[in-house]
């Protein structure tokens, strides 16, 4: 059966690199029959932990973190973490870890997608070391991290196709 897949992204370029990664994850995902839905951080208003938010925006969020099975981070590398947007959206998470939380939390798998100018994996070190602590604190599989390195213009990953295949390939074995 399909897994139903929240995809959350952090990039404000709609063209950018890594939502045209999670395009390309989505298009492998829907493909062998998984139901996906996107949250665009950049779109909405949240406050993180206890800052001042959109009610509905976060509502949004949560009940795709009710329905999803697996959750998809998906970010540009910024000063070396995840953008500003989806860490309102992360920060927001720690209500999960609480016992009544953990049970508004039907997401048990989680797999991160970065794009990032810089052209050593080195530089996303600390992104992943956050989301490796983000997957192990909400009890989580990590399903896979593709990190994107040399990338910074919109349109520079198109110039990049293994990296495309790539995304497509994980979400077609998600
Ligand atoms: C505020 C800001 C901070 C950035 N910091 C880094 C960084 O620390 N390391 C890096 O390799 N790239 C950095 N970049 C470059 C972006 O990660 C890169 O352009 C990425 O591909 C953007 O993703 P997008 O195309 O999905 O928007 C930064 C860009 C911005 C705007």
């Amino acid at each position: 059966m399909g897994k139903k897949i929240v995809i959350i992204t952090g990039s404000p370029r709609a063209k950018g690199n890594s939502n045209s990664l999670a395009a390309a994850f989505a298009s492998g995902a829907i493909a062998q029959g998984n139901e996906v839905e996107f949250y665009d951080t950049t779109k909405a208003k949240l406050g993180g932990f206890g800052g001042e938010e959109c009610k509905a925006d976060r509502e949004k969020l949560d009940s795709l973190m009710r329905w999803a099975d697996v959750m998809v981070l998906v970010s540009p590398l910024y000063w070396k973490g995840f953008s500003a947007q989806i860490k309102l959206a992360i920060d927001g998470f720690a209500k999960y870890l609480s016992i009544e939380g953990k049970n508004e939390l039907s997401v048990t798998e989680a797999a991160l997608i970065a794009t990032g100018k810089s052209p050593d994996g080195f530089s996303f070190y600390p992104m992943v070391e956050e989301y490796k602590h983000i997957v192990e604190m909400l009890g989580l599989e990590n399903k896979f991290t593709l990190i994107c390195p040399c990338l910074n213009g919109v349109g520079d990953v198109e110039k990049h196709p293994f990296l495309i295949e790539t995304a497509v390939k994980y979400g077609m074995e998600i």
